[in-house]
């Protein structure tokens, strides 16, 4: 199984380039497949949870050519069949975006339930309540989501929670159907209007997207686009997060600093430097960081995935910080992890309480899921010593080539894939 190790210490420096938002990504890929036409993606990020979801398109008849590892061709006009259902589907969590937009286009979806990390218990029925609303009968059978209609009607659909996922879904399933449909108290996330801005750029009608009421006009159609996804918000704000650890001074390229408002808030309050430009951020440390208070939120407030890295650097500031966690319940579990590198935290309910430390030491880690795992190879990039980060799977699905990132960053961190490798590593970094 392969690991990252990582000799710790280095304050990164440089400039880092962000690539496309998997999570946007994720659900463009999903409806890419609702137009009779050839779509260009671009600005696609080469990660796992992608690759999974080009496999998923493709084996129902969706043909896809990748132009180039950033670019993808995909014409959904082939689409022969409407279940998707495979080992590798059934572990992401977006898998779930099959749903909309097979139903939309084909008033018929057979999609395994959704896995992902497991940060809660991830329920859909907010999904399922939006596409029974819209007319569709759902069932749920041997562990698939089974949905028919005859036709779909345009409604008034509320969300009693904030949820991306349900708001993408159902507005990718409204698309198409008859008349007008209206999401109250849809989630405002950036991906959900880089999702509205695709589907319209295929002859989609679709207003208000990133505010919390989205209006829908069915079309019977989606033809041909070229798109291009917007930068990574999360794995902006890791680098980041990486360069306040560390003590270090990064420019982070590529991003839309307005998505990075709530991280930039973060960091500015522990003490770090952050200027803007107009396509990139710069974090700098000058003195040492200090104790704040966090809660997670739907956008515009702090993003859940940015947790796990934001309490890596709050265990290296001084006094005594909180962190409340208010969209998954289970998503300390990179606590544990940490408190073997020398971190003081206490977890009560929903809350992190952090007693500030001023270094971790090298230890051997394992990641618990995609975010939490980023979080851990910060803490090893800002311990001293060794540490080795295990069940790496999880950080691959969601960030590209991030070991050679933060190597160009000057990061001493390799995937190695066992013992002998690492024993490689060491002695290079010794000599
Ligand atoms: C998406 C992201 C994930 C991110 C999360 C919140 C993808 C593939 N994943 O996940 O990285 O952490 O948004 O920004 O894009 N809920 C329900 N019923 C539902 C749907 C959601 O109760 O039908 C709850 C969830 O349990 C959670 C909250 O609503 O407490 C928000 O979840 P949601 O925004 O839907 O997250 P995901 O789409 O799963």
């Amino acid at each position: 199984m392969d690991q990252y190790v990582i000799k710790g210490g280095n304050p990164l420096h440089g400039e880092v380039e962000i690539g496309g938002a998997k999570n946007a990504a994720l659900a463009i890929l999903a409806a890419a497949v609702m137009a009779d036409e050839a779509v260009t993606i671009e600005n696609l990020p080469d990660v796992r949870d992608i690759n999974v979801m080009l496999q998923a398109i493709e084996n129902i008849g969706a043909a896809v050519e990748r132009l180039d590892i950033h670019t993808v061709r995909i014409n959904g006009a082939f689409i022969h069949g409407f279940t998707v259902d495979n080992e590798y589907i059934r572990k992401i969590r977006a898998s779930y975006y099959l749903l909309g937009a097979l139903l939309g286009k084909y008033k018929n979806a057979e999609v395994a339930l959704p896995g992902g990390c497991a940060i809660g218990s991830r329920p859909i029925d907010l999904h399922l309540k939006g596409f029974r609303a819209l007319g569709a009968q759902v069932d749920i059978q041997r562990g698939m989501v089974v949905m028919t209609a005859q036709t779909l009607s345009g409604t008034h659909i509320y969300l009693d929670k904030v949820s991306v996922g349900a708001t993408i879904n159902i507005m990718m399933a409204a698309a198409m159907a008859a008349g007008k449909t209206i999401i109250e108290n849809a989630a405002k996330e950036p991906h959900v209007v880089d999702v509205a801005n695709f589907l319209n750029c295929m002859g989609a009608k679709i207003r208000g997207a990133g505010t919390d009421v989205i209006r829908i006009t069915g079309v019977e159609s989606l033809h041909g686009a070229e798109y291009s996804i917007i930068p990574d918000q999360i794995e902006a704000g890791t680098f980041m997060f990486a360069a306040a650890a560390t003590g270090g001074d990064v420019l982070v390229r590529n991003v839309i600093p307005k998505h990075l408002e709530a991280t930039t808030a973060k960091l500015l309050e522990v003490g770090c430097r952050v200027e803007e430009f107009d396509d990139a951020v710069r974090v700098t440390v000058t003195r040492s960081l200090h104790h704040t208070q966090v809660t997670t939120l739907p956008y515009p407030g702090f993003p859940t995935d940015m947790q796990p890295q934001m309490g890596v650097v709050l265990g290296l500031s001084s006094g005594t910080s909180t962190i409340t966690e208010s969209i998954f319940e289970n998503r300390f579990k990179y606590v544990d992890e940490l408190a073997k590198m020398g971190a003081n935290i206490k977890v009560e309910g929903n809350i992190a309480i952090i007693y500030g430390t001023e270094r971790y030491y090298g230890a051997r880690v394992s990641a618990p899921d995609l975010r939490a795992g980023a979080a851990l190879v910060i803490a090893g990039l800002a311990a001293d010593r060794i540490t080795t980060v295990d069940d790496i799977y999880y950080v691959e699905r969601g960030y590209e080539a991030f070991e050679e990132k933060l190597r160009g960053l000057g990061g001493e961190i390799r995937k190695v894939g066992s013992e002998k490798e690492i024993q490689k590593f060491k002695l290079k970094i010794v000599s």
